[in-house]
């Protein structure tokens, strides 16, 4: 790990990652979930090339998609995409050369959301622990996944990060941040399991560098694997700084190329600065979103297409500051 950074880098300088792949400059985008996917079928669409087309024009040094799920009855929301057997090759690819037609490198960041999928997805999320979201009863308590399960979920990222670097992506992020699965079993908190994947720190990052690992086998050493990590849960006994920085060491061991440094879950989410004036902390779009007045303010000011009932599924359109701001929807 460096300890220190070259203090003359400038925004326009390329950065030459280990993998070998080179970004043109230091300006990334950050995952940002689309709404876009058709909700019957979660495939990717025109919608998603036009986008990533688009954003590409702009310049950036490196694209990051929003979460895709690996398991399609666990979603972080209706619209997510989803690559399984079922999803077309030709879409993916078609949207891997949209996003790249610019030259702009894009990784596809690849999750699934555990406890944190709402219930209007699914009444029986899964989990490291039965320990629900306390949120606003958006989500139903999840069932402690066996052994055998979170196995083949380490699996199932490394399959999903294989399925899209064979359609032309120029690698994938796994998000272990911002309260999903990976980032659960991180936290003592969501984690109380007495096996080998909960308990000492070691025990809790397994599912995350198993996942690293089988995800580095499939793909190679040559197409870059990045991993979206949380700073700290910002909560009273969950994943800290000092957690985050060891956790950071045995990625770096493990020959990831990137780390996206973030922070934050849907029941401390620090990562939004949007100020819950109730409790004085800050919310994100994710759960203001989860609020009956957010769904509706969300809704009523044009961000919802698919006629869902939950807020959850509003995108994060105009008027999702407004719900605990008070202000006049616009
Ligand atoms: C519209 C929107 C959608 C987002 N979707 C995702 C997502 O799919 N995956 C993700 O890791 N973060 C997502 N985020 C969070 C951002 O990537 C980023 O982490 C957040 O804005 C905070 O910035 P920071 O991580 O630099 O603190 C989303 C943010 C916004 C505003």
């Amino acid at each position: 790990m460096v300890d220190s950074l070259p203090v003359d880098v400038r925004l326009d300088d390329p950065l030459k990652l280990a993998c070998g792949l080179v970004l043109e400059n230091r300006l990334a985008k950050a995952a940002m979930t689309e709404c876009v996917a058709d909700p019957r079928t979660n495939q990717p669409s025109e919608r998603h090339d036009r986008l990533y087309a688009r954003w590409a024009r702009g310049g950036l040094g490196l694209s990051i998609t929003g979460n895709v799920m690996v398991d399609r009855r666990y979603l972080e929301r209706t619209t997510n995409v989803v690559i399984d057997a079922r999803t077309d090759r030709v879409a993916l690819r078609r949207w891997a050369d949209a996003a790249q037609a610019s030259g702009t490198p894009t990784l596809v960041q690849i999750n699934h959301p555990g406890r944190q999928c709402s219930v209007f997805v699914t009444r029986k999320p899964v989990a490291p622990s039965a320990v629900k979201v306390d949120v606003l009863g958006s989500f139903a308590t999840p069932r402690a996944l066996e052994d055998h399960e979170i196995d083949a979920l380490a699996t199932r990222y490394a399959e999903v990060a294989g399925d899209v670097v064979d359609a032309g992506f120029s690698g994938v992020q796994i998000h272990a941040a911002h309260g999903y699965l990976a980032s659960q079993f991180l936290s003592p908190r969501t984690n109380l399991r007495g096996d080998r994947w909960g308990g000492s720190l070691e025990n809790r990052a397994r599912f995350l560098l198993e996942a690293v690992r089988r995800t580095r086998a499939r793909i190679g050493s040559s197409v870059a694997l990045a991993v979206k990590l949380n700073s700290a849960d910002f909560q009273r006994g969950g994943f800290e700084e000092d957690d985050a920085l060891q956790v950071a060491r045995w990625l770096e061991a493990e020959g990831i190329d990137l780390l996206e440094v973030s922070g934050g879950n849907y029941e401390s989410p620090a990562l939004m600065g949007i100020v819950d004036e109730r409790s004085g902390k800050t919310l994100e779009p994710h759960m203001q979103a989860a609020l009956p007045d957010g769904a509706q303010r969300a809704n009523a000011s044009g961000g919802s297409r698919e006629g869902a009932p939950s807020g959850l599924h509003a995108p994060w359109g105009r008027g999702w500051r407004q719900p605990l701001e008070k202000k006049t929807p616009r």
